[in-house]
């Protein structure tokens, strides 16, 4: 497993490739309502990457993924397909954004809700953000990835959720998904040691059932088995000298 360190020039590539995806998220937020399909969340999100941020979404084409964004509602986990599907009131929605420009990377996604969520819902989805920032909190020089995994395993279970054990937080910068795999469970001091200049994604998928998931017929849909609802929370994370930054986070925004 090699981990590449970015250098200051690929660093500041790096924020910047955070940024645009970070406003992108923004700029959605408005669009999403009960009533509008993911289709056109996809097609807004498109035309603002290409024609006004001059960047590439990386999904579209990507390993054959046929839509520029990923969106997955409520007991969809992630890589949830734009199309048809109608929005409606209670329902609650991850957008995954990943952008490339001047060739990084930036890759961060959030949760929607859709006028007013069931509790369950709304607690799912706070639990699975607070699982991200939990995990983005243990990141500096010499902390063991299993630190991360650790933290957002004890949150989540705690609180009687599960972890997805199938699908993981990625290094990032050239490539959409570099070394080293960032598992959002495990054990303390296990794993790979951090060193600045590795740049990677904490992106925890949070269940209120069991973790299991199994993909649709289309190949990309990621569900519970068990149909219980999933929450999603990912940002692009820096290790800097004494801690981390977060290259997906925006002006205004909190984590
Ligand atoms: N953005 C997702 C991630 O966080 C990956 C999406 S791959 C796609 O790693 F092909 F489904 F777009
Ligand atoms: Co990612
Ligand atoms: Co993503």
């Amino acid at each position: 497993m090699s981990v590449n360190i970015k250098t200051a020039e690929e660093i500041e590539k790096m924020r910047v490739a955070g940024h645009l995806a970070g406003e992108v998220l923004q700029m959605i937020r408005p669009y999403v309502e009960a009533g509008m399909t993911t289709g056109e969340l996809d097609r807004i999100c498109h035309e603002y990457i290409v024609n006004t941020q001059k960047a590439i979404p990386a999904p579209l084409n990507y390993h054959g993924f046929p839509k520029s964004i990923c969106t997955s509602v409520n007991h969809q986990v992630c890589h949830g397909i734009p199309g048809d599907r109608v929005l409606k009131n209670g329902d609650i929605l991850n957008i995954d954004i990943t952008v490339i420009k001047d060739a990084y990377h930036g890759d961060t996604s959030k949760m929607f809700m859709i006028g007013k969520p069931s509790i369950k819902a709304a607690r799912v989805a706070r639990i699975a953000r607070e699982c991200m920032v939990l995990g983005i909190e243990q990141v500096k020089p010499g902390t063991h990835l299993g630190d991360i995994g650790y933290a957002i395993q004890q949150h989540a279970e705690s609180q009687h959720c599960s972890v997805v054990r199938d699908y993981c937080g990625h290094g990032i910068g050239r490539g959409f998904h570099e070394e080293p795999k960032v598992l959002h469970y495990g054990k303390r001091g296990d794993g790979l040691q951090l060193e600045a200049g590795m740049t990677f994604t904490i992106e925890p998928m949070i269940n209120t059932g069991r973790h299991h998931v199994k993909t649709l017929p289309d190949n990309w849909t990621v569900v519970t088995k068990d149909r219980s609802l999933s929450a999603q929370w990912e940002h692009t994370i820096l290790v800097t000298e004494d801690g981390y930054e977060v290259l997906t986070q925006c002006p205004g925004d909190e984590i």
